[in-house]
């Protein structure tokens, strides 16, 4: 089993986007520049995500943010996220960014969302200096992934085939076209030893605390929306302790703002070690 090692202390974080100078400077739609208006200055996330590079806007009516991927394989997820973004900002109460535009030209697709207060929780808890805070941040990550968990998705979702076995077929095919990290026996045991089914529930589906954004000391928002579903609730789970499982404390603290459910040893290797390697 493969646990991601935090490092929370050796890194020295400003509670801020930054200026990165080596960053190539995309271009974006005309499209986005007539939403956009008058930009005041250009900045970049800290940490670029694998899929996309991410630039954000300040402009005189507000702040953007332009997601841009290249791959095929990623411009695909990406225009997944622009239609979930869509449908959960039309159908519920998440607080996820708000859907602004969805272009794509012969090299890039591109998506134009709000730019969203808060820094990543994992910035988040590098910044923390006490135990404590580092619990109130876990602690109120579990209650807010609640939340998703309790969100009425919308209905054609809940219409869909079983979500594991739609991601297993997944799985089967980009271990066939992409570079996974899994392998073709990793996935014939997945296969093999589906854990018993639980109720399906709205998902993030990739719930890691890169894609939860902190403000005031709270997880408040959910980003990096391509995987979002109806699906089981386990997955997040794992995903989102992946980072702390063998901190007692900050595990503990993450179940008790939770409340829903505890998965076991055997499902966190199914769906972390196991499932996730294919994505
Ligand atoms: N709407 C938003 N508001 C504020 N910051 C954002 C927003 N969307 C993205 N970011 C910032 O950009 C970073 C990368 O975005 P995101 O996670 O969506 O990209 P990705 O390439 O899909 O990442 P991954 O590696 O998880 O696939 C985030 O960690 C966050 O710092
Ligand atoms: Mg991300």
């Amino acid at each position: 089993m493969w646990v991601e090692n935090m490092n929370y202390d050796n890194r020295n974080v400003a509670n801020e986007v930054t200026m990165v100078k080596n960053t190539k400077n995309q271009s974006i739609p005309e499209k986005f520049k007539k939403i956009i208006g008058n930009v005041l200055q250009t900045s970049y996330p800290k940490r670029q995500g694998a899929t996309s590079e991410v630039q954000f806007f300040h402009a005189e009516q507000g702040n953007y943010v332009c997601k841009c991927s290249s791959l095929p394989k990623y411009r695909s997820w990406l225009l997944k996220e622009a239609k979930v973004m869509q449908e959960l900002n039309a159908k519920t109460a998440l607080s996820i960014p708000t859907y602004l535009d969805f272009e794509e030209d012969e090299n890039n697709s591109y998506l134009l969302m709000s730019m969203e207060p808060g820094i990543p929780l994992r910035e988040a808890l590098i910044v923390a200096k006490t135990v404590e805070e580092k619990k109130n941040l876990i602690h109120s990550f579990g209650t807010k992934l609640r939340t998703v968990h309790e969100t009425d998705p919308p209905l054609k979702w809940k219409q869909q085939a079983c979500w594991l076995d739609m991601q297993l077929k997944r799985a089967a095919y980009n271990l066939n076209n992409y570079e996974v990290d899994g392998n073709q026996q990793l996935l014939e045991k997945l296969i093999l030893n589906k854990p018993e089914t639980i109720p399906q529930t709205l998902i993030h589906g990739d719930c890691t605390i890169d894609n939860v954004l902190v403000t005031d000391n709270q997880v408040h928002t959910f980003i990096d929306l391509s995987e979002t579903a109806f699906g089981d609730p386990r997955y997040d789970i794992a995903l989102a302790i992946r980072s702390f499982l063998f901190d007692k404390e900050l595990l503990d603290a993450f179940y008790t703002g939770y409340r829903l459910q505890q998965i076991t040893n055997e499902e966190f290797n199914y769906f972390d070690g196991g499932l996730y390697e294919f994505f």
